[in-house]
């Protein structure tokens, strides 16, 4: 199987996974669960669920069995692309190729299914925690990524860099918090499932979150709409921190080139792990165009 096909297998089985449980959602009023199964279903890479799932590979572990887990990661990415979106953060208009979420629900009930979303994935780890020692080790780790010295924080220092100074320790910050975190999630919750490789499960996600976020500020620099699904140009536009500012364009992807050999020399020092997939997943990301 090529990688291609091994990453649209990893996501059709959570894409799968995704539209059973959303049709199980019977939040009264019916608003609230419309507005979070827009947005959950709306399409989406998968790129933290397939992380997930390819690192459980990687070190061993079957992932079949871990979808709760999954469920729970995109819940939280999704609430925070619904909050990032709302005028009062970015004002962004387009989300993964359709309206954004306040967009058709209003502000004040994309704020609710983002609260909902944000509850719900907690229910969810609380039920995972019970499984063994493990689990709970993996939905800790998780929820330490989202909120205040993760997610949130970065969030927080993207709102206060946007339209005022900063330079390169600043945007360190933010790329750590409010991308890394969530994209290293996958891979720590992995290892801790699989008792080993933590430590390189996490500065290998951390980097490969730089990664992801030096892609995401280049292709609002030069992608396109069509692509991307959300709208273009809106960084430089706002004011926002990021590489391109700070680096220039070509530094910039100086600076992604850098951060892809360092992901894949970490993936090298993990003896004993099947690392193939997510080595092509690295040089994916650098190269993606959405
Ligand atoms: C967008 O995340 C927000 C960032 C952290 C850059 P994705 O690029 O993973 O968004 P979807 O899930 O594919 O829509
Ligand atoms: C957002 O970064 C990261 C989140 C925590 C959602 P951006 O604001 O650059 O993400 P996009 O470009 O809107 O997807
Ligand atoms: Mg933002
Ligand atoms: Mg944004
Ligand atoms: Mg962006």
């Amino acid at each position: 199987m090529n990688y291609s096909e091994r990453y649209e297998n990893y996501r059709t089985h959570f894409e799968e996974y995704l539209q059973k449980r959303c049709a199980g959602m019977a939040f009264q009023p019916e608003i609230l669960t419309e507005s979070m199964r827009y947005s959950l279903l709306s399409g989406g890479k998968r790129v933290r669920p397939v992380l997930f799932f390819c690192a459980l590979e990687a070190f061993g572990k079957d992932y079949r069995g871990e979808e709760e887990l999954a469920f729970a990661l995109e819940c939280i990415h999704t609430y925070s692309l619904i909050h990032d979106d709302l005028p009062a953060m970015d004002n962004d208009d387009f989300r993964r190729g359709m309206p954004s979420n306040h967009k058709v629900f209003g502000e004040g009930n994309a704020i609710l299914a983002g609260d909902a979303l944000l509850s719900y994935a907690f229910d969810i780890l609380l039920a995972e925690c019970g499984r063994d020692a493990g689990h709970l080790r993996a939905a800790q780790a998780l929820s330490r990524a989202a909120g205040a010295e993760g997610m949130v924080a970065g969030q927080s220092l993207d709102l206060m860099c946007t339209g005022a100074e900063g330079g390169e320790s600043e945007l360190a910050q933010i790329y750590r918090n409010k991308t890394g975190r969530l994209i290293a999630a996958p891979v720590v919750m992995a290892a801790l499932l699989a008792g080993r490789y933590a430590a390189e499960a996490e500065e290998f996600g951390l980097a490969l979150g730089d990664l992801f976020q030096l892609t995401d500020d280049i292709l609002d620099a030069v992608g396109t709409r069509e692509a991307l699904g959300k709208s273009v140009g809106k960084d430089a536009q706002e004011g926002k921190l990021t590489a391109v500012r700070v680096y220039g364009l070509e530094g910039a992807r100086e600076q992604a080139d850098a951060r892809m050999r360092k992901c894949l020399a970490i993936l090298h020092t993990m003896d004993g792990a099947d690392t193939t997939f997510l080595e092509d997943l690295t040089r994916y990301v650098r190269r993606r165009e959405k």
